[in-house]
C-alpha cells in the first residue's frame, strides 16, 4: 500500500477504534437554550424539515460531510453514503481526492458514489494545499471523477502542521479561490476540518466568491488527536509534543457558526461535534443553513446503507421534536425562532458577535 492509501487507512480507523473527540472542549450546543412553548400552535405530522440550499431543493437540513475513499474500505463506505443520502434526498460529499487524480487506480474508490448513486447531490474535495500546489486542473478532475455537483475546499492548517507528512502552503489561497470560480461551473464550498472559520474568514471567503462556508468548528472529530496517535506509531516525537499542546484548539461550532453569521450574509454549513437533531435546531436558530455530520455517518457507513438511512432517520426525528416544542412549522421559521446565550458563548457573542442579525436587537 502506498503512503496516502496508508494514511487514508489510519484516519477510518483511528476514528472508528480510539475516542478522538477533543479533551476538554465540546461545540459549545450546551450554552445554546431554545425556549419551550407549551403550546405549539401546530400539528407534529405537519413539520416541514424541506430546504433550499445551492439552487436545489432537500427533505432535510442535512448533509453528509467528505471523509474518505482511497482504499477498499473507503470504496464501501462511499457507495453507502451516496446511497443513502440519495434515499434520503440530502447532499453527501466524499473525502479528498488528491490520491486518485494521481493514482487513477484509486479512481473507483470515489466514483463508487456516482455509480450507486445517479441522482444524488454530490460534493467533491480536495485540499487547499492542493489547490495552491497543483492549481485548478487537479479540481477539475475530481469533479469530473464523480460528476459532481459541488466542489469543497478543504482547509486544514493545524493538520498540515502536525502530520508527519503534511505540507503547510496556503500563500496564494484566496487567488486560487477567485480562479476556480471562475473555471468551475458549480458551486464552490469552503470547509475546515475541526477547527472552525472565524466570522472575517468567512467575510473573506464570500468577498472572494465562495458559494457557502462549511464552518466545521471543534468539540467532534480532532485531527490534531488522530495526527498525534500516527505521529506516536511512527516514532515522530516532535510532532507528538507539539500536537500535544494545540490538542484543544479551534473555534467551538456554535461561536464559529454565530461568528459567520455576524460577517456575511453566505449560506453555512455548521458541522463539527454535531451529534443529534436537537443540536442541529439550535445551530440553524443561531442562523446557519445546512447541518453536516461526519464521524455520526462513518459509524454506520460501515456497515451498509439502511445502517445510515436509519441514523439520518433519527436525527430528523430528534430535529422535528425541537421544531414542534419551539412551535416552528418549516426549517425557516427555526432559522428566525429565539434562543438564548450561556456562559463563554454568551462571552463570546458579546466580543466578537454584535452584528450577528438576531444579536442586534439584543441588550447583549
Ligand atoms: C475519517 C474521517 C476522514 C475525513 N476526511 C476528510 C477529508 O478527506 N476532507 C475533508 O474536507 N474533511 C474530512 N474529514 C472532516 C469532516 O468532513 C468534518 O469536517 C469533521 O470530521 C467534523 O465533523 P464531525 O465532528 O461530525 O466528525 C474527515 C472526517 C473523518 C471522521
Amino acid at each position: 500500500m502506498k503512503d496516502i492509501e496508508l494514511r487514508k487507512r489510519d484516519h477510518i480507523r483511528i476514528s472508528l477504534e480510539r475516542d478522538v473527540s477533543f479533551r476538554n472542549k465540546t461545540s459549545w450546543f450546551e450554552y445554546v437554550e431554545l425556549i419551550h412553548s407549551a403550546a405549539p400552535e401546530l400539528d407534529f405530522s405537519g413539520i416541514s424539515t424541506k430546504v433550499r440550499f445551492l439552487s436545489r431543493e432537500f427533505s432535510a437540513p442535512f448533509l453528509v460531510e467528505g471523509m474518505t475513499g482511497g482504499t477498499g474500505e473507503a470504496e464501501k463506505i462511499n457507495g453507502n453514503i451516496a446511497e443513502a443520502a440519495a434515499e434520503f434526498g440530502i447532499p453527501a460529499g466524499v473525502g479528498s481526492q488528491r490520491a486518485a487524480v494521481k493514482n487513477p487506480k484509486l479512481v473507483r474508490t470515489f466514483k463508487i458514489a456516482r455509480d450507486r448513486a445517479p441522482d444524488a447531490f454530490l460534493i467533491a474535495n480536495i485540499g487547499a494545499v492542493q489547490l495552491v500546489e497543483d492549481g485548478i486542473e487537479m479540481a477539475l478532475k475530481a469533479i469530473d471523477m464523480i460528476e459532481a455537483d459541488a466542489i469543497a475546499i478543504h482547509l486544514n492548517p493545524l493538520q498540515e502542521v502536525i502530520q508527519p507528512d503534511g505540507g503547510a502552503f496556503f500563500k496564494g489561497f484566496y487567488r486560487m479561490v477567485r480562479r476556480l470560480k471562475e473555471e468551475v461551473g458549480i458551486p464552490v464550498i469552503v470547509k475546515e476540518v475541526g477547527c472552525g472559520i472565524s466570522g472575517p474568514v468567512s467575510a473573506a471567503l464570500a468577498e472572494n466568491g465562495v458559494d457557502a462556508i462549511d464552518v466545521a468548528g471543534s468539540g467532534g472529530t480532532n485531527w490534531t488527536l488522530i495526527e498525534k496517535i500516527r505521529a506516536e506509531h511512527s516514532g515522530a516525537e516532535d510532532k507528538v509534543s507539539l500536537a500535544e499542546v494545540f490538542i484543544d484548539w479551534g473555534i467551538p461550532t456554535a461561536a464559529a457558526v454565530l461568528e459567520s453569521r455576524a460577517f456575511t450574509d453566505t449560506p453555512i454549513i455548521a458541522s463539527g461535534g454535531i451529534r443529534t437533531g436537537l443540536e442541529a435546531a439550535k445551530a440553524l436558530a443561531l442562523g446557519c443553513d445546512m447541518v453536516g455530520f461526519a464521524h455520526p455517518i462513518l459509524v454506520e457507513a460501515v456497515k451498509n446503507p439502511e445502517a445510515v438511512l436509519g441514523k439520518l432517520r433519527q436525527l430528523r426525528m430528534e430535529l422535528v421534536t425541537a421544531m414542534f416544542l419551539t412551535s416552528c412549522g418549516d426549517v425557516d421559521t427555526l432559522r428566525h425562532t429565539e434562543f438564548i446565550l450561556l456562559g463563554p458563548l454568551l462571552d463570546w457573542a458579546r466580543q466578537r458577535c454584535v452584528n450577528h442579525p438576531k444579536l442586534r436587537r439584543k441588550q447583549l
